[in-house]
């Protein structure tokens, strides 16, 4: 399975942070927000990835990330010129998927929680069809909304409803078979111009080959998209972190845990990180048993 991070659009909502960089390179507590959703793809057991931004930048990523070698994974990269919807990432990504199963994360979205290295784990084998999730919200209708029968089978799926169905928005996470790329090829943008992901998951929703996981009580999903929501994200990680003493979304632990990386290699990543807690932390998991 290939993986796709989607880190480009305009950010609007966090002007004026997001004016001189890209929204997934803003802190959230003691890391840039892309790591979150690039550490859920490598616990899913994906090694390949690439990496979707705007020409502006997509330089700043490749420095970051550069190849993965360091975390035994590969990062390609590829521009999306402008922010045509989430589901134009399968038009962008084509070749680089060729052919395989695959797998969507947006650049903005931290997942936390019980239960979720076995959702992604599970979700990684699919090879037909598609796997979304559902997640209850307080208000959502700034996002898809899945509605549901009382066998909780998915009934619909709706982008951004005035009257929603249900409480359950869609997070942003996909996993799709072989098909979705010449789905997409296909699809025409909504009515407000972007290539929804939605009607993509409605494709495959009325050709019954839509699966839908709801994601319970037990995983905390925040979207960092808003001056708010942003810094709720960091403050929600520093609280958790200080008090396990486990970091969220760190890509060179995940990597260790994973065996993507050996010892050697995580304490030479420790080494050029020791100058604070993060590469302290990365020193301690040496000592631990894995
Ligand atoms: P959004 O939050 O819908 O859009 P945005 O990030 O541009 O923010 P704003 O509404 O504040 O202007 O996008 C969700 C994620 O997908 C986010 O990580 C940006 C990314 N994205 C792209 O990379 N390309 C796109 O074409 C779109 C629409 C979003």
């Amino acid at each position: 399975m290939r993986g796709l991070i989607l880190a480009g659009g305009r950010g609007t909502r966090l002007y004026p942070l997001t004016i001189g960089v890209s929204k997934q390179l803003l802190p959230v507590y003691d890391k840039p927000m892309v790591y979150y959703p690039l550490s859920m793809l490598m616990l899913a057991g994906i090694r390949e990835m690439l990496v979707i931004s705007s020409p502006e930048d997509l330089p700043q990523f490749r420095r970051l990330l550069g190849d993965g070698a360091r975390w035994g994974v590969r990062f390609e990269y590829a521009e999306q010129t402008e922010p045509r919807g989430l589901a134009d990432a399968f038009n962008v990504g084509r070749d680089f998927i060729g052919g395989e199963t695959s797998c969507l994360i947006l650049g903005d979205n931290i997942f936390f929680g019980t239960g979720l290295w076995d959702h992604l784990r599970r979700a990684a084998q699919l090879e037909e069809g598609a796997l979304i999730f559902a997640y209850p919200v307080r208000d959502p209708r700034s996002y898809g909304v899945i509605e549901f029968d009382e066998q909780g089978r998915a009934l619909s799926i709706e982008e951004k409803p005035e009257k929603p169905r249900s409480k359950y928005a869609v997070p942003g996470l996909y996993f799709y078979d072989r098909q979705v790329c010449d789905l997409v090829a296909r699809l025409k943008p909504s009515p407000r111009g972007e290539l929804e992901i939605t009607d993509v998951n409605r494709i495959y929703l009325e050709r019954g080959q839509l699966r839908v996981q709801q994601l319970g009580r037990g995983v905390a999903w925040l979207d960092a998209g808003t001056h708010e929501t942003l810094l709720q994200a960091s403050t929600f990680v520093q609280a958790v972190e200080e008090r396990q003493g486990l970091m969220i979304g760190c890509p060179e632990e995940v990597a260790y845990r994973m065996g993507f990386i050996g010892r050697d290699q995580l304490a030479d990543l420790a080494r050029d990180l020791r100058y604070n807690s993060y590469g302290e932390y990365l020193l301690r998991l040496l000592e631990e048993p894995l």
